[in-house]
């Protein structure tokens, strides 16, 4: 297995059933875990495609009887710097696919949207609800039980894409950051806060991360992409589908 991190945990799965009740099943463990815990479960949610698989399941049982969903406080990782009822914003799909099926606590959903003259300011309102709401460690980082992330083909996870200057933010829970080859704003969580999370699990779906996944997972493989900045405290664990995994070494079984 590669040198990568020493605590990364690499999951593969032959098929979309069984990818997305794993993390179906990792995602409540925790949730179960944190509430037992320390009567909450602080989480930030991921946007994108694939894990609205995860969001769907979820809401089924068993998955769905597991947990007091009251305790459950949701944040988002990434939004997009649209209307919240645009196709891509990541508030509507994880309303709908998440938030409204479940018995939530909705003084406990957290997730940003754009109310906000622009992505700055809506990324430092998201900041101080983030400090607000979590416990913090000793450097005063806000510390989420549990941040679910995805990643591009470029590499790039949450908000944090390759060659922008929200890479370098080492103080701030969140940011805003302009993509030019998307055209647009986002606003997201940044290093500080994921490193600092009890525990990740990145989404990782779809042939077109064949190559990028190859190259993370080699021995001794160069950092340049922003996820393999990621250096967490907790644990990380990698949920990738076959289609994704095919470059990758065959696992122990
Ligand atoms: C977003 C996500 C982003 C996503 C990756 C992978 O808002 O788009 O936060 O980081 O996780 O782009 O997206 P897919 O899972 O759709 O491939």
């Amino acid at each position: 297995m590669s040198d990568y991190h020493s605590s990364t945990n690499l999951h593969i799965f032959p098929d979309e059933d069984s990818f997305y009740q794993a993390a179906a099943d990792f995602w409540i463990q925790h949730a179960s875990q944190s509430i037992s815990a320390h009567g909450y479960f602080f989480v930030a949610l991921s946007g994108g495609r694939t894990p609205a698989g995860v969001y769907n399941l979820l809401t089924k049982s068993p998955w769905r009887d597991q947990i007091d969903w009251t305790k459950v406080v949701f944040f988002l990782g990434d939004e997009r710097f649209v209307s919240r009822v645009d196709g891509q914003s990541n508030y509507k799909m994880i309303m709908e696919t998440l938030i409204r099926e479940l018995p939530v606590d909705v003084a406990n959903v957290r997730l940003m949207y754009k109310n906000h003259n622009n992505a700055t300011e809506m990324a430092s309102d998201y900041a101080q609800s983030i400090r607000g709401s979590l416990p913090s460690c000793d450097n005063e980082i806000p510390v989420f039980d549990l941040i679910m992330l995805g990643m591009g083909s470029d590499g790039h996870t949450a908000s944090l894409f390759p060659d922008t200057d929200i890479l370098v933010e080492d103080k701030e829970p969140v940011a805003a950051v302009y993509v030019e080859k998307l055209d647009s704003w986002r606003v997201s969580i940044t290093y500080p806060v994921i490193n600092q999370a009890r525990h990740i699990m990145v989404l990782v779906s779809g042939e077109d991360k064949v190559d990028t996944l190859s190259h993370i997972f080699q021995q001794n493989a160069q950092q340049q992409y922003p996820i393999q900045k990621i250096k967490p405290v907790g644990d990380m664990h990698w949920f990738v589908d076959q289609a994704a995994a095919q470059k990758l070494p065959v696992q122990d079984s």
